[in-house]
């Protein structure tokens, strides 16, 4: 089940990667990094992590404001890779892998943020995902989470012509996921819409 479930988002991304960057959503992809960098906090010479990175766009937009800043990009459509590469400007301070969000191919705290945009809404093991986020970010890190949140719960789970499955989290089901991966919120904050930002901290060695 869920190895079909992952091979579908992959198509769906896949056939979506060639438009992804000149289609209408894209215009409000790129207004929600925009705000979301307003609300970046980042250490000097930060590594970070974009989780579910498409064609690359907050990372690219991310290095232009940090010139000193490292950044691994991991998605699972190989074709939202492939765009990413072509307009990687900041080679090699950027790279792309694929990858799953649920099994990460990273060393336990190995990055000082973790960003996930419009991507925690696709998957099947969420728990899994926030566990793999708490581990691999170091103490003190902190986890961007930016996603739709609906407020009624009867809206939170959909399946959509062409995405497929997706879940929408209020911001008391956010804060208990991370709680149950040892990630503590640091705040709740509206980018556009119902699009919210969640910050969560890595809490610090004591
Ligand atoms: C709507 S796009 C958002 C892309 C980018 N973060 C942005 O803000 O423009 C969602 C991305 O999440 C990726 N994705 C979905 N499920 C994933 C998973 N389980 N692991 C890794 N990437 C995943 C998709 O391949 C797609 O590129």
């Amino acid at each position: 089940m869920t190895r079909d479930f992952i091979s579908n988002k992959k198509q769906v991304f896949d056939r979506w990667a060639p438009s992804y960057d000149w289609l209408l959503p894209s215009v409000f992809y790129q207004t929600v990094h925009k705000r979301l960098l307003e609300h970046v906090d980042l250490p000097p010479q930060p590594k970070v992590l974009d989780l579910g990175c498409g064609t690359g766009r907050l990372l690219d937009r991310l290095a232009a404001k940090f010139a000193d800043l490292r950044g691994t990009g991991l998605d699972l459509s190989p074709e939202m890779l492939r765009v990413a590469r072509q307009k990687n400007r900041h080679h090699p301070r950027l790279i792309y892998i694929e990858g799953k969000a649920e099994s990460l191919p990273f060393a336990d705290g190995q990055f000082n943020a973790v960003f996930n945009s419009i991507s925690f809404l696709h998957y099947l093991e969420p728990k899994q995902v926030m566990s793999e986020v708490a581990r691999v970010l170091s103490p003190g890190g902190r986890f961007y989470l930016v996603d739709t949140s609906l407020k009624s719960k009867a809206e939170s789970q959909l399946t959509l012509a062409g995405l497929g499955k997706i879940r929408f989290y209020s911001p008391q089901e956010r804060e208990s996921l991370g709680a149950s991966a040892g990630l503590v919120c640091a705040g709740h904050y509206y980018l556009l819409g119902p699009v919210l930002l969640t910050i969560f901290t890595k809490p610090p060695l004591s």
